[in-house]
């Protein structure tokens, strides 16, 4: 077992970390005061970042910090279907028999959410992640949830993640009114150069580790092939440990990162 071979106790580079493990990027922080200013005044906001940036997880995190007294989180994963399966799926996150037509589901939904507002003072925050694999028109469903009622109270807040293509997406004239109420966005990049070197010692450390196992030049090669995106890292900083303990070597160094790159799918 590499893990033996390095010392480590634990497995590092997890792909489920637990909260502790979890690495505070500078983007990271900034991904947390827009979800927090989100919770805090209620509306629109979109996370965007390439593949494995951490969007999910940082939702995940985020929300687990929320008083389930005061918010409701309404998670939808949305891989495939119409605009009406969305409102259904949207429906049964609220524990409501979903309506069989558009118009008195939208009218369903919408008196749930007044409700949870007005009867158990929850503000409900509705996540769709993978936003952009929505078609077109389930994106054009989302408004009509926003602003059902003649008050300007914000009963429902809603949280759009996706891939790049969302923010193109989204810059359609068909999705002005959606565009228009998105009040925070923040783009995920991966972490910095400084970062990842920061990052790859508290992972070992955490696992019992604190000799440097990368080298520098190691560390150059991971950013490179990487660009910082934490679940590339994750893989190939493991990729290449395994390698340099079947070796024998006491390090990673750049060649066994280099080769590391080519056994990993990145
Ligand atoms: N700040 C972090 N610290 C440690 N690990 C992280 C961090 N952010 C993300 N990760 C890890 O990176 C991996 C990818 O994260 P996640 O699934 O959240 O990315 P994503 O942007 O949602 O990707 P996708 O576009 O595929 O949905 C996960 O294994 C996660 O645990
Ligand atoms: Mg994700």
């Amino acid at each position: 077992m590499w893990e033996t071979f390095f010392g480590l106790k634990k497995t590092p580079f997890s792909d489920r970390p637990d909260g502790k493990l979890l690495f505070a990027s500078a983007a990271w922080q900034q991904v947390n005061e827009r979800l927090e200013f989100l919770a805090q005044h209620h509306g629109v906001g979109l996370l965007t970042g390439e593949v494995g940036a951490g969007k999910s997880t940082a939702a995940r995190v985020f929300t687990a910090t929320l008083n389930p007294n005061l918010y409701k989180i309404l998670y939808i994963h949305f891989s495939s279907g119409t605009a009406l399966d969305l409102l259904r799926q949207i429906a049964l996150t609220l524990d409501l028999e979903p309506a069989h037509y558009r118009g008195d589901l939208v009218r369903q939904i919408a008196e749930a959410v007044v409700r949870l507002n007005q009867s158990k003072k929850q503000h409900p925050l509705l996540i769709v992640d993978e936003a952009h694999l929505l078609p077109h028109a389930a994106l054009e469903q989302l408004p009509l949830l926003l602003n059902f009622d003649m008050d300007s109270a914000r009963y429902l807040s809603l949280l759009l993640i996706g891939q790049p293509l969302l923010r193109r997406t989204l810059t359609l004239q068909l999705h002005e009114a959606l565009r228009q109420r998105v009040a925070v966005h923040y783009h995920l990049e991966g972490l910095t150069r400084e970062e990842l070197d920061a990052y790859l010692a508290q992972q070992l450390k955490a696992a019992g580790v604190t000799a440097a196992l990368f080298t520098d030049t190691a560390r150059q090669t991971i950013y490179q092939a990487t660009k910082g995106i934490p679940r590339k890292v994750n893989k190939l900083a493991v990729a290449a440990l395994r390698l340099a303990a079947q070796r024998q070597a006491e390090s990673v160094d750049e060649a066994v990162a280099l080769e590391a790159t080519k056994e990993v799918l990145l």
